[in-house]
């Protein structure tokens, strides 16, 4: 009996110890997971003390920043009505423009590089803070401009229109979401101090000029077929587009020229057909006559005229060389049956740059592309004895 009450204590301290081990154990669970969570709400609550402080780290940042202005919107030249097209160009300029910052559109005169700098600012001046606009063609009207945007940020220096230019810069290096355009810049060098070279507003170039350093090139050409005529056609405020194709052909798909002959037909009332057949039968006059042009003072004739003065003022055998070019295939020229033309190779060099410089002649892998209507226009305005004189020179391969 006392045996079996032994083992019977036995088996009751046993389950005690079991069941005291079994609560214990539940009670050490409860108040770990208790610890756990403690942490973990610790951690959470530590972590959103941090964004509290990274938040009102910026909002000091932001109160100690220079002020912002108010939206400062300086384009002079008004929206062109008449935009047409041009949709896979501004896309590019859109997206260049995030990642590099500073593009430079460039291309021969006329093909509508100013129009697509000045229609992006109309589409997404509203992304920016500033859109300033500046004439940068010649050296004392950029900084005028410059200098403009200076006074309107209330940064008039007394020592005049240049210090007020680099106040100007400065500030655009200090601050974002701005945009600048330098239109009709004529070369890297004459508008490399002009740019602010850091921060990360965004840059607009427009330029001839094909050869661009720490600067992303983006290459205007012709306007596509399609959007030829249907500018030609909004141009005229025509809608039937009868001989409308072959024209814009004819002219190239240039939109200057299309503007030209647009304004022409609009004063005289001509056809799409009538106005090809009088282009066909002289075609650098027609181009050298228009009616009042949309956003352009010059005519195609007098626009290429005055970059090749410039050329041939920098390399004088570039009027030679323009003008053979103008009787030849105009893609791909090979320029090594040419060389024998000059009277050595370092004045042929020297003429091809230049030529390219101003995009009058496109150069790729040695050899020079002419635009088709440049041809046409140089050819109208060449002395004959002259031309044929320098084709004899021509070392053509048989
Ligand atoms: N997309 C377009 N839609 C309608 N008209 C256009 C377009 N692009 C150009 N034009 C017409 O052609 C003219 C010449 O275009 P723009 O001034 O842009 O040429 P550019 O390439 O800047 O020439 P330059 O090298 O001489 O500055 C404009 O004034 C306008 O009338
Ligand atoms: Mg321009």
């Amino acid at each position: 009996m006392s045996d079996m009450l032994a083992w019977m204590k036995v088996k009751a301290d046993l389950l005690w110890g079991i069941a005291i081990t079994v609560v214990v154990g539940v009670i050490s669970v409860i108040v770990a997971g208790m610890i756990y969570r403690k942490s973990a709400s610790r951690r959470q609550l530590d972590g959103v003390h941090k964004d509290i402080r990274a938040i009102r780290a910026a909002v000091q940042r932001m109160r100690e920043a220079p002020p912002w202005p108010e939206r400062i919107w300086g384009v002079p030249i008004a929206r062109n009505r008449y935009f047409t097209g041009r949709r896979d160009l501004l896309a590019q300029l859109r997206a260049s423009l995030s990642d590099r910052r500073v593009v430079a559109m460039y291309g021969l005169g006329g093909v509508g590089k100013t129009q697509i700098a000045l229609e992006y600012c109309f589409e997404y001046g509203h992304e920016y803070h500033v859109v300033w606009w500046v004439r940068a063609e010649e050296i004392p009207a950029l900084t005028m401009d410059l200098a403009a945007l200076g006074s309107k940020l209330g940064l008039d220096d007394s020592r005049g229109a240049g210090a007020t230019a680099s106040a100007a810069k400065a500030w655009l290096e200090q601050h974002r979401d701005w945009l600048l355009v330098l239109d009709n810049a004529q070369s890297p060098s004459e508008v490399a101090g002009y740019i602010p070279s850091v921060g990360t507003g965004h840059v607009i170039i427009t330029t001839r000029h094909p050869d661009w350093v720490d600067v992303l090139p983006l290459h205007v050409e012709d306007m596509l077929p399609e959007e030829a005529v249907a500018f030609l056609l909004k141009r005229t405020e025509r809608v039937s587009a009868g001989g409308a194709p072959q024209l814009t052909g004819d002219l190239g798909y240039l939109p200057l020229a299309l503007e030209q002959a647009g304004a022409y037909m609009l004063a005289t009332g001509l056809s799409f057909i009538d106005y090809a057949a009088l282009y066909r039968q002289s075609e650098a006059a027609m181009m050298s006559r228009g009616g009042p042009l949309i956003g352009y003072n010059k005519t195609v004739v007098t626009t290429w005229g005055a970059s090749l003065e410039k050329a041939v003022a920098e390399a004088p055998f570039a009027r030679d060389l323009l003008g053979i070019c103008a009787f030849l295939a105009p893609e791909d020229i090979p320029t090594a049956h040419l060389v024998s033309a000059a009277e050595n190779e370092v004045s042929f060099r020297d003429a091809v740059a230049a030529l390219h410089r101003y995009s009058l002649v496109d150069l790729e892998d040695g050899a020079l592309t002419i635009h088709r209507l440049v041809q046409s226009v140089v050819r109208g305005g060449l002395n004959e004895e002259r031309t044929s004189i320098t084709m004899l020179c021509i070392d053509i391969p048989h």
